[in-house]
């Protein structure tokens, strides 16, 4: 992953921190804690700098002030901070979820986020719900664009709220929006050596938006010979995923279909409380998130899964350039899986904290 150039000059990091709604309160604070503890245990001459800066952006205040995302916070994201660390949005006061779309679909736009990287990766063959699958066989990358596509909140109503009610949607698909995607998957697949590229579309059906998504496709494609590249319907994709998930490498789609595909891949590798994911823009402020919500159906139980936030901080670490730390955290959430150290999502009754106390505790002594 293309990182950002640190400010403070390659060994301080400053981390905002939007925690959010839901049981993004409860997993933050253990990645958080996760990180402090893989960087306490490197020794004094290798240990890095980092601050986290909360803000409390979310349901509560938006319910409280009327403020989603506050004047100037977007510019204060991009020119103070390197990464920013997200919980979830979502809660049932506020149906119409206009904090999350201000907030993180706001973000994701006003700091041209425009690579979504959602990981799929099997950690314990005990944890796909695939019959005769192991870890080998569930390893993907899936690239959503994030930027575009049905998203961009284009649309409107005429005669609302009557019988003749009609609602428009717009997909909104540039040609620079399209090609930066394809080409940054492609450039994935070179610099971690990966052998296949998928496009997946509509094209059949969307024959404007996705015929663009085609031609794109098959000029960047050109470029790099030596990557199999290949295109599925996002219907078969959604089929062959499943069937066999060995045949992929790096999957690449528009912003819905991305999205979809993700949980369906979380699901194949062990569900969302494990699944990790970046906004990023390469060389700019980037923001990460795990792929689940505010589950508000387990908020407030303790019981949340942090090892997707985890991950995340991981992934976080990874584009800062803290390549050994980030290792350390994944290997001490394989370490948790290896052992069924887990929540219940995952057939287990350890807690949130205690989870999170035990990766610290093992970060710490590897
Ligand atoms: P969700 O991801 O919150 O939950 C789906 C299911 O997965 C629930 O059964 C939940 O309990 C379970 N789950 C999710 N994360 C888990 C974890 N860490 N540990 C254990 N179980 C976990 O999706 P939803 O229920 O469709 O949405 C709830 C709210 O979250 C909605 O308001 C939605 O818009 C929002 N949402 C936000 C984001 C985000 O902020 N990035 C992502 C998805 C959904
Ligand atoms: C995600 C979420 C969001 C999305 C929602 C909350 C708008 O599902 O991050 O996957 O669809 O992008
Ligand atoms: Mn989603």
């Amino acid at each position: 992953m293309s990182g950002k150039p640190l400010r403070a000059g390659g060994s301080a990091a400053r981390i905002a921190v939007i925690a959010g709604d839901g049981i993004g309160k409860e997993v933050t604070p253990e990645s958080i804690k996760a990180i402090r503890a893989v960087i306490d245990s490197k020794n004094q001459s290798a240990r890095r700098q980092i601050e986290f800066i909360e803000f409390d952006w979310g349901a509560d205040k938006f319910l409280r002030e009327g403020v989603t995302l506050p004047a100037g916070a977007v510019e204060m994201l991009a020119n103070d901070f390197d990464a920013i660390l997200f919980g979830a949005l979502g809660d049932p006061r506020v149906p119409s979820n206009q904090h999350a779309a201000d907030i993180l679909l706001g973000l994701r736009f006003k700091l041209d986020l425009f690579v979504n990287a959602r990981p799929v990766e099997l950690f314990h063959d005990r944890l796909t719900p695939l019959r005769d699958r192991s870890t080998n066989d569930v390893r993907f990358m899936v690239f959503r664009e994030n930027t575009e596509g049905l998203y961009v909140g284009v649309g409107g109503f005429f005669k609302k709220d009557t019988a003749d009610e009609i609602a428009v949607q717009e997909d909104v698909n540039s040609r620079k929006g399209v090609e930066r995607i394809i080409r940054h998957a492609f450039d994935y697949a070179r610099s971690n050596r990966l052998k296949r590229v998928c496009m997946s579309d509509k094209s059949n059906a969307m024959t404007f938006a996705h015929d663009l998504w085609q031609r794109v496709f098959k000029q960047v494609r050109q470029e790099y010979p030596e990557i199999e590249s290949r295109h599925l319907y996002i219907d078969t994709l959604a089929m062959e995923v499943v069937r066999d998930p060995r045949q992929f490498d790096v999957i690449v789609t528009c912003n819905l279909f991305g999205d979809i595909i993700s949980d369906l891949g979380a699901q194949l590798a062990g569900g969302l409380g494990l699944a990790p994911s970046g906004n990023i823009h390469p060389g700019r402020t980037s923001l990460f998130e795990p792929v689940h919500g505010s589950a508000p159906n387990i908020a407030g139980k303790g019981i949340a899964n942090p090892l997707g936030s985890i991950l995340t901080a991981g992934m976080m670490l990874d584009f800062l350039g803290w390549k050994s730390e980030s290792e350390s955290l994944r290997n001490a959430v394989r370490s948790t899986l290896q052992e069924n150290f887990v929540t219940p999502d995952l057939g287990g009754d350890k807690g949130t904290v205690e989870v999170g106390d035990w990766i610290a505790a093992r970060v710490g002594s590897r």
